[in-house]
């Protein structure tokens, strides 16, 4: 059963595509450089990042192909959240850390500004929760956030997150020691709310 998880994705035969109502979750392409740099140089959505907002396109150049290579070793599926109108990237979700002999994960995600509130980040992580439990068979996925930072919470909340404690000063963001929130969601969790 451990071993699964690890199956399941070299079984991939490529980078999914989850489609929902208004955003599409695929995978990161050159074209999506000049978005992503938009989303990762932006100091609102790095505001509680662990590294500091990019200041070169080239920074985002490398995040692409770093994004690619992640999922070539199957380390992680960095998807690009792309509006499902133009298919241009709004976004990132992110699913990570995988541990087979517990089955486990973490997620992360991020949105343009311009956009928050409207629910499209909930759109695009519980697509990637579903995928990740269902297809992956993962029983637990995590999720770490600067308890400072509202709307990740309120996100998770929604989304059945349990907190399950604050570990003390934990990050540097920038130069500053910050708390870190713990928040999980188990298969049983996710699968009893959609049925
Ligand atoms: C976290 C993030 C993705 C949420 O995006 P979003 O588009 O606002 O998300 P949603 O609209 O799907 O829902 C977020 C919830 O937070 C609430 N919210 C949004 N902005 C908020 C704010 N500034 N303060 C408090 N709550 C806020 C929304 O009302 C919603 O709550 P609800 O479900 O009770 O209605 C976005 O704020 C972001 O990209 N932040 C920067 C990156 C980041 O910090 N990522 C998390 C790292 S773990």
């Amino acid at each position: 059963m451990p071993g699964d998880i690890h199956a399941r994705l070299a079984a991939l035969p490529a980078f999914p595509t989850l489609t929902g109502a208004r955003v599409r979750l695929r995978e990161p392409r050159t074209d999506d450089i000049d978005g992503l740099f938009a989303l990762f140089a932006d100091p609102r959505v790095m505001r509680y990042w662990s590294s500091a907002p990019m200041r070169s396109r080239m920074q985002a150049e490398g995040k692409v192909e770093e994004m690619r290579e992640a999922f070539e070793r199957r380390e992680s599926l960095d998807w690009v959240v792309a509006d499902r109108r133009d298919d241009l990237a709004i976004g990132s979700c992110t699913l990570f850390r995988f541990d087979a002999r517990h089955r486990r994960a973490e997620i992360g995600y991020a949105l343009r500004s311009a956009l928050w509130g409207r629910g499209l980040a909930s759109d695009a992580v519980a697509m990637a929760l579903d995928w990740g439990f269902r297809t992956l068979g993962l029983h637990r996925i995590e999720a770490d956030i600067d308890p400072r930072n509202e709307a990740s919470r309120a996100l998770l909340l929604r989304l059945g997150f349990s907190s399950e404690g604050v570990l003390r000063e934990r990050f540097f963001v920038g130069d500053q020691a910050t708390d870190s929130e713990l928040f999980g969601l188990l298969a049983q969790e996710w699968h009893g709310r959609r049925r």
